[in-house]
């Protein structure tokens, strides 16, 4: 089954509403897709998955594609994200990573010394073939909906490895960060090298955006990520160059997760659209961004859980505050959490395009 295309809407992806918003360019509605838009919230996401480890069917074409389509069929969201996780550039490179089932991403080997970091093997982007088919198998079906790419910023990937897996402090990480500080440049250059490649294969493959998660940047201090961080994920922006031969470059989205002190930053690393979570109200965000970022987000997805009319008055609020943005594209602040009801998700989508539409 593929995508029913609708004859009002644009028939190509660059010209969407959600490529529109990205660029501050007019839109005939606010777009909005839902960061974990595919994942557990589904019926159907569990029973295509049953049986295959998580790492296993990212490197699936067939199933990444169905699965990345399955969201965009229910919800009528304005982006398909393509099914992978931050991770998988790792796993492709040969480091021993599970992902196990409400935990997350944990590592056999963390990175704990100077010598791990220059041990680390570098992604071949031979080996990416997998990915670059099921991104050109979901650009065939999507037609004029865009499909957005995605990697794992340097820093957050950083804190997996190091930690070895999931943590709430990071305070491995930090203290590598400080005590090593030629060796934690090394590491994050060698990551910025991997998303940027990773990015790249999407890209080059038919992407029509790309969003880069520093998912945990938030536990640093805006000057230690201005010196230690930003660099790197400028360098992966950067690697990713200007895009297809003879095209724009494709929108940049870049996304981390109680950033409200480093929202400027995050902006100069190179985005065109900078995410905010729930904790800043998009106008303030955007007077912090600046008038030359589009801004993304930023329903509390804890909202989802409650009644109908506290989600209807939350979701008018930020329809309301995105406003005071150059573009915005609507989302939540964080992912959608597993015990979302995807009726909610639905209605949210469709409130939205009521509320915005021109
Ligand atoms: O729908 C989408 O957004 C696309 C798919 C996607 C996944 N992971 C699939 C996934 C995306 C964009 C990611 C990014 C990702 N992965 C991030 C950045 C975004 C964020 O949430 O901050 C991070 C930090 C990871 C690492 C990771 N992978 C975590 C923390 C977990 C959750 C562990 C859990 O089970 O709660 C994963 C696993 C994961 N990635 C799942 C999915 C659908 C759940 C796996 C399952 O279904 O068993």
């Amino acid at each position: 089954m593929t995508v029913a295309p609708d004859p009002v809407r644009p028939v190509l992806p660059s010209a969407s509403d959600l490529v529109h918003a990205a660029r501050g360019l007019p839109v005939s509605r606010t777009p909005v897709w839902f960061m974990r838009q595919a994942g557990r919230s589904l019926p159907e996401y569990r029973a295509l998955r049953a049986g295959t480890a998580m790492l296993e069917a990212c490197q699936d074409p067939d199933l990444v594609t169905e699965i990345t389509l399955q969201p965009v069929r229910r919800h009528g969201v304005d982006a398909a994200i393509l099914f992978s996780d931050i991770v998988l550039p790792l796993v492709v490179a040969g480091i021993d990573i599970e992902i196990k089932p409400g935990i997350g991403p944990v590592i056999a080997d963390p990175v704990r010394s100077v010598a791990d970091v220059d041990a680390l093997p570098p992604l071949d982007p031979e080996r990416l073939a997998f990915l670059q088919t099921a991104v050109r198998q979901l650009v065939a079906e999507l037609g004029a909906t865009p499909l957005i790419g995605f990697a794992g910023a340097p820093f957050t990937l950083a804190t997996y490895l190091i930690e070895g897996g999931p943590s709430k402090e990071h305070a491995r990480t930090k203290a590598f960060m400080y005590a090593e500080p030629a060796a934690w440049g090394r590491l994050l250059d060698r990551l910025a090298v991997s998303a940027a490649t990773f990015l790249r294969a999407q890209v080059d493959a038919g992407a029509s955006a790309v969003q880069l998660f520093d998912s945990w940047a938030g536990v640093l201090s805006a000057a230690d990520y201005a010196e230690r961080v930003l660099p790197h994920s400028r360098a992966v922006f950067d690697g990713l160059g200007s895009g297809r031969v003879g095209e724009d470059s494709v929108p940049r989205i870049h996304f981390g997760v109680g950033t409200g002190e480093l929202l400027p930053l995050i902006g100069d690393a190179g985005a065109d659209v900078v995410g905010v979570d729930w904790r800043v109200p998009l106008d303030e965000a955007a007077r912090r961004v600046g008038p030359t970022r589009s801004l993304q987000g930023n329903l509390d997805p804890a909202v989802l859980l409650a009644d109908r009319a506290t989600v209807d008055r939350e979701v008018r609020r930020v329809v309301e505050q995105g406003r005071a943005a150059r573009g915005h594209i609507f989302n939540l602040g964080h992912g959608v959490l597993p015990d979302t009801d995807p009726g909610v998700l639905t209605h949210v989508a469709d409130l939205v395009h009521e509320l915005s539409a021109r």
